[in-house]
């Protein structure tokens, strides 16, 4: 793999972190509150750090001067990360009153499907419109984030 697929590989990375927090919390969701709570939270924590360095580092810097079809992509990608965090925001709810989150099956279909999304179309799009500099820049912001 050459330099110009690290967006790629970092991000793809920090999916798979967010996705075994999400088998971990749930299988917690069928023990007890605690171990839920704490799966949880790890959870929140990741996925959100994950929206908001795509929202942040990524998207804001790409800015194509042709509206082409990978602009169009941002706000299909907005609006499904509006949805995740506000699913969050509800299973926080839920935590907060000491109860066992619900429709677990649903918003575990819906992370797949916008993950597949995003390395299927948007990373390799990205990686391929970018230039090297602007690769770097992205890449040191999301480093400052995300873990290696
Ligand atoms: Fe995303
Ligand atoms: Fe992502």
């Amino acid at each position: 793999m050459n330099k110009s697929t690290n967006i790629f590989k970092l991000m793809v990375k920090d999916h798979n972190k967010i996705e075994e927090l999400l088998e971990n919390l749930e299988l917690k969701n069928n023990e007890d509150f605690d171990s839920m709570r704490d799966a949880f939270n790890k959870f929140e924590w990741e996925l959100e750090k994950h929206i908001f360095t795509e929202e942040k580092a990524i998207f804001t810097s790409y800015n194509p001067e042709d509206v082409s079809q990978g602009y169009k992509m941002l706000p299909e990608l907005t609006k499904q990360h509006n949805f995740l965090l506000n699913k969050l925001n509800n299973w926080r709810k839920d935590v907060r009153n000491k109860r066992m989150i619900s429709d677990f099956y649903s918003f575990k279909v819906y992370l797949v499907r916008h993950k597949n999304f995003e390395e299927e179309k948007v990373y390799p799009m990205l990686d391929q419109s970018l230039s090297e500099d602007e690769k770097r820049h992205i890449m040191s912001k999301i480093n400052e984030i995300v873990q290696k």
